[in-house]
């Protein structure tokens, strides 16, 4: 199990990542009207409501109107570093690009 200050710097590094993806979609573009697209990260806090769990993710996407919309990719039992060793942060900022070239103005959420 990874110490509590390495879990620490990884989610740090992440949330830079994150940032830099995010910074990189909306730095040239001065309209503010684009619709958001919320990308949710996290564990059971987050994930889709099951018998094993489930947290705020859809429910907080319920509320969305189109065209905003968002994914919960939160999985219920994981950590910073199952997320990334996982794939999941990878697919997390590939749909982070994807939405910006879409026109769309995305947001990270991490809750664990
Ligand atoms: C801003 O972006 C939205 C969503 O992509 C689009 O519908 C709107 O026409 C754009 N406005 C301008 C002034 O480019
Ligand atoms: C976005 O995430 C979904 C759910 O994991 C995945 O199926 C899809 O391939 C991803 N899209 C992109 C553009 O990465």
């Amino acid at each position: 199990m990874p110490s509590r200050s390495s879990a620490i710097a990884l989610l740090a590094a992440m949330a830079a990542s994150a940032a830099s993806a995010l910074a990189a979609s909306t730095n040239t573009n001065t309209n503010t009207t684009k619709p958001p697209a919320f990308f949710l990260a996290g564990d059971s806090m987050t994930a889709i409501q099951s018998t094993d769990g489930g947290g705020y993710g859809n429910g907080f996407l319920s509320f969305l109107r189109a065209p905003a919309w968002g994914l919960n990719l939160g999985h219920d039992g994981a950590t910073t570093v199952s997320f990334v060793q996982g794939g999941d942060w990878a697919n997390l900022l590939s749909n982070v690009t994807a939405a910006a070239a879409d026109g769309y103005q995305p947001f990270v959420t991490i809750m664990v």
